[in-house]
């Protein structure tokens, strides 16, 4: 059984005077437009019997891909087999642009209607049921409250809501398994980026779009069946009608994809820039974890807010983190690939008590329902590790270097990764770890004989030097080093010895801690 306690406290204080709706002249829920009147408007006199029309918003462009998820849930929405569906997934990833695609196909067999209600731009979660009974044109009398007048009009209409955009009301939730409970015929799409968490909700996550194997392209005509890169050809062909796929460009196209994760939003604000850069500027920029959201951020003036940049897009999901989830999210922007909770323990326990094991668990897990956070099976080792996607954990690095702890995260985690062949028996258990150890290693080996106490200070560094000193002690690896500044890793791994060799140490924690003391971050 669904749980009504929570409803009937919440629906007292729907039961208030009555006022008037303003009606958009849309019910199409455009965020631009959709102003949403406050909870105790009234709709405009309409009959509750005969509902509006439902038209649903049109999206730009041809749907690319997501054949399986519609078919999917068409099954399961079309005979009703499940009343609620939540769409999940993080910013951008295009659940609107699916769940409007499946009302459309599924038009016909809800005889009484699809509606759209979005709930981007209302404020707070007592806004919900108006929402809903704005875009329905529903009124309410002076005994009723707006709840029961929404579950008088809905109560024998076979009709699928849409409700999109629910992660920031999610408290509301509870009001819809209401609506559920009390209308049977009534079917519920929703999309989230967190699921609600309610009895008799199925979750379905929403995946990127499908991506190449940069290791082994396929030929250049090939490479359209990867929705990931069908979308982006799209969008720049939208923005710059002579833009071409080609066997010169193939390459670099796929691999901005694959540095976009696949993420349609990134994907259309990346693709819009093909009018300004080449596709091997537009490359360069998003290899460079520091630029990257920077050139993510010219999306069209009518979409709505935190779809004009990538940026936005992730501050949204951001901003509903509690306090001491959003420090978890920017520590972690410290390890790139994957990790396991111990090095996420190690690290992002460091002296507060907030983030200490027991509530790091939780913080962890909801930044994984939030999709800030990854997990990924590690099969030989049968364990979980943990791992964010490359624009999110730009804008983690962004947080962190905000936040003032990053020199304290920074050496914290080159500590860790001193630390790790003493405790880890059969190895580090990351590959990037992995990798700055064994550079550490090798460079030691190298310079053995002439390690000794160095008096000279940085100014014998080169500026290159310097600045290959300070991507070290961020933590970056030898070859994120050389994408960085576009070198060698030979070249970065030859200024890595002069650095040692120079300040007389050895280790990475040593340069970050040398990095620190002179303010070199
Ligand atoms: N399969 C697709 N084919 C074509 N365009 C797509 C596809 N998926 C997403 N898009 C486009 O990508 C952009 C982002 O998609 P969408 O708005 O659906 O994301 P979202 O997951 O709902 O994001 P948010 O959580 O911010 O609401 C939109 O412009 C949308 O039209
Ligand atoms: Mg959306």
């Amino acid at each position: 059984m669904l749980k009504r306690t929570p409803v009937t406290r919440l629906q007292k204080r729907f039961t208030r005077k009555r006022v008037v709706f303003q009606i958009p002249e849309e019910t199409g829920g455009n965020e631009a437009s959709g102003r949403i009147s406050p909870l105790y408007m009234v709709a405009k006199q309409t009959s509750a019997t005969s509902l509006r029309p439902p038209s649903l918003p049109t999206c730009p462009g041809r749907m690319i891909g997501r054949e399986q998820e519609l078919e999917a849930l068409s099954t399961l929405l079309g005979p009703s087999e499940v009343r609620l569906v939540t769409l999940t997934g993080m910013g951008g990833i295009g659940k609107t642009r699916l769940a409007l695609q499946v009302a459309t196909n599924l038009r016909a067999s809800f005889v009484d209607g699809v509606y759209f209600v979005s709930l981007a731009s209302i404020l707070h979660p007592d806004q919900v049921i108006a929402a809903i009974a704005q875009t329905l044109t529903i009124e309410t009398s002076d005994d009723q409250s707006l709840l029961d007048a929404v579950k008088h009009a809905l109560y024998k209409k076979r009709l699928l809501l849409l409700i999109d955009t629910v992660e920031h009301v999610i408290t509301a939730a509870p009001y819809l398994t209401y609506l559920l409970e009390t209308c049977p015929h009534l079917t519920m799409l929703v999309t989230s980026r967190r699921e609600l968490n309610l009895q008799g909700e199925l979750t379905f996550p929403i995946p990127p779009l499908t991506l190449p194997d940069l290791t082994t392209l396929p030929a250049c005509e090939d490479l359209l069946q990867y929705t990931a890169v069908a979308l982006f050809v799209q969008r720049a062909r939208a923005v710059y009608p002579g833009f071409q796929l080609t066997s010169t460009n193939a390459d670099t196209i796929a691999e901005i994809c694959v540095h976009l994760d696949g993420l349609p939003l990134a994907l259309e604000l990346a693709a819009a820039r093909m009018k300004l850069i080449s596709p091997n500027g537009l490359l360069l920029r998003l290899r460079d974890s520091s630029t990257r959201l920077s050139v993510l951020t010219n999306g069209m003036r009518d979409a709505p807010a935190r779809h004009q940049t990538l940026r936005q897009n992730i501050a949204w999901s951001y901003s509903l983190l509690t306090q001491q989830e959003q420090r978890v999210f920017q520590r972690l922007s410290i390890f790139e690939n994957s990790y396991t909770f111990t090095a996420i323990e190690r690290v992002c326990c460091v002296d507060d008590e907030e983030t200490q094991a027991t509530s790091l668990v939780d913080n962890v897990s909801s930044l994984i329902d939030q999709h800030l956070l990854h997990v990924i099976w590690d099969k030989k080792k049968d364990e979980p590790r943990f791992m964010m996607l490359e624009t999110i954990r730009a804008y983690s690095q962004e947080c962190l270097e905000k936040s003032g702890e990053k020199a304290t995260i920074h050496l914290t985690y080159a500590t860790y990764c001193q630390e790790l062949p003493k405790e880890a028996v059969s190895g580090p258990d990351n590959i990037d770890q992995k990798n700055i150890l064994c550079e550490d290693i090798q460079v030691r080996e190298e310079l053995k004989p002439s390690l000794a106490p160095s008096s000279l200070s940085h100014t014998s560094l080169t500026t290159r030097e310097i600045e290959v000193l300070c991507l070290i002690a961020q933590g970056l690896t030898s070859l994120r080093i050389a994408q960085r500044l576009t070198i060698t890793t030979l070249t970065v791994n030859s200024h890595v010895r002069s650095i040692y060799n120079k300040l007389g140490i050895s280790t990475r924690s040593a340069a970050t801690r040398y990095a620190i003391e002179q303010n070199l971050l």
